[in-house]
């Protein structure tokens, strides 16, 4: 099979103060990795080639939560298990971008 999507998360954790911060701070990481696997998997997403990874730091931390879907290069700022869902229902089953949550980090 052959892959449409390859989503990655951010689930990077840095101690509390430190200069860079991360996406765990802000309200990221491992539990909307979660919610996103939880979501592939119960909308059935594997099939249609949408496979997710959580990665340590994309280098965008100042944007984060940061989440990157390739081959687009498109950046989100999902910062809710709500906000998962519609990147999911837009982006991966409707095939639209989901503007509301889109960052623009090489800019
Ligand atoms: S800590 Fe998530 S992008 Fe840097």
């Amino acid at each position: 099979m052959s892959h449409k999507y390859h989503v990655f998360v951010c689930t990077q954790q840095r101690p509390a103060g430190h200069p860079r911060g991360c996406c765990t701070s802000r309200g990221g990481g491992q539990r909307l990795f979660d919610r996103l696997v939880g979501q592939i998997s119960e909308r059935n997403l594997w099939e249609a080639g949408i496979s997710a990874a959580q990665t340590s730091c994309l280098g965008f931390c100042k944007f984060g939560p940061a989440m990157v879907v390739y081959p687009e290069g498109v950046w989100y700022t999902p910062k809710s298990e709500a906000d998962i869902d519609e990147i999911v229902q837009s982006h991966f089953i409707d095939g639209k971008p989901l503007d509301r949550l889109r960052v623009y980090p090489a800019k």
